[in-house]
């Protein structure tokens, strides 16, 4: 089966190819078009300026990855699309794309939820792709911590997940970004945290770690967002090396946090894997921290997170949670996918 996935819910046009057969995954071709520069000047994402762009980019992508996967429409089975959660002019662009073609091209079209695509990313690896049918790997819980989400879910097998906790307010990545823009870094501010975080030291402030003792799964990271800017307003003067220091204290306590309430639901769920992914998994503070402490659980689990190509948002794990689907139930309750398929904003995984 050969899936063409689509990815415009939020600051990121994607297309992607994948061939699923016998149990095998190959990705065709994968294209991702971002737009951070044309954001960048705002400080964040303008969702009317990211719709426009997708319009534009979207038609040319797509005909260059049919192009790079060496296929052409009449070989495509399966049309999967990020459906929502997201900005809803954003998501409307590759719906609406989507259900053209669909039309068109006389083709199955299903809408997958953008956070079920992220947690199967991390599979989208040729390596990795066979634990996902090994008994050992299951169940699993995953973290899935992006800008517009932070959530714990418990993995039974593939495709089937049940919401443990999840942000009662800001998503962690979202507290990166907000900590960048305090201390007037670049957007995106996340990955610019986490570099000058290198530099730093982690202990020199002492943030709060919110919900940490709390015996839910649910996180909270307005808090410390607000404690990092009580600090730098009590700070008289910035130097680069506090600016550093600054990044090391918030990203130590936000990866506390979210190392602390994994870990305690990969005990007590007896999980054989962690999965974490979304842009924070891209972190390598927390990628070190939580596989030391998953190494110290008895029975250890493993831990699995998605290739830097797949940290971020793309088409590639659209496809992936659409070919998954389809396996699954098979084509036929997609047929009508055109007339059925709608973008929304608000799509909760757990809904
Ligand atoms: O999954 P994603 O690409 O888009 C959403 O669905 O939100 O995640 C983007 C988020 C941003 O908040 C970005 O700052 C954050 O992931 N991010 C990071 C790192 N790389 C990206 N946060 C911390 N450390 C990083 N290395
Ligand atoms: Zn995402």
């Amino acid at each position: 089966m050969n899936v063409l996935g689509i990815e415009t819910s939020c600051d990121e046009t994607s297309v992607a190819v994948l061939k699923f057969s016998q149990g095998q995954i190959k990705l065709a071709a994968h294209l991702v078009s971002s737009q951070v520069k044309l954001h960048a000047r705002w400080g964040g994402v303008v969702p009317e300026l990211a719709a426009r762009r997708h319009t534009e980019v979207i038609i040319p992508l797509l005909d260059t990855t049919l192009k790079k996967a060496r296929t052409t429409p009449a070989k495509i089975d399966l049309i999967a699309v990020a459906a929502g959660p997201g900005l809803i002019t954003a998501l409307q662009v590759g719906v609406e794309t989507a259900k053209t073609l669909a039309l068109a091209w006389k083709k199955p079209l299903v809408g997958v939820n953008h956070i079920a695509g992220h947690l199967v990313s991390p599979f989208l690896a040729t390596s990795s792709w066979p634990l996902a049918n090994r008994k050992t790997t299951w169940p699993a819980v995953a973290l899935v911590v992006s800008g517009g989400h932070t959530e714990l879910h418990l993995i039974k097998s593939l495709g089937q997940q049940r919401l443990l906790g999840r942000t009662l307010d800001d998503a962690a990545g979202e507290a990166f970004d907000k900590t960048a823009k305090l201390l007037k870094l670049p957007y995106p501010g996340g990955p610019q945290v986490a570099k000058l975080a290198r530099l730093g030291d982690p202990t020199a402030f002492v943030f709060p770690r919110p919900l940490i003792k709390n015996s839910n799964y649910d996180f909270s990271f307005a808090g410390l967002k607000t404690a990092v800017l009580y600090q730098v307003q009590k700070l008289k003067n910035i130097t680069p090396q506090t600016q550093a220091d600054l990044c090391a204290s918030f990203q130590n306590a936000a990866v506390e946090v979210l190392v602390s309430k994994t870990l305690r639901a990969a005990r007590e769920h007896k999980a054989k894997t962690i999965i974490v992914a979304g842009g924070v998994s891209a972190n390598h503070e927390l990628q070190k921290q939580l596989t030391a402490a998953a190494k110290l659980l008895r029975p250890a689990p493993g831990t699995l997170f998605p290739d830097s190509e797949f940290t971020g948002d793309n088409a590639a794990m659209i496809a992936l949670a659409g070919a998954i689907e389809a396996n699954k139930r098979g084509l036929k309750p997609y047929k009508n996918g055109w007339r059925t398929t709608q973008a929304q904003a608000n799509w909760e995984l757990w809904q």
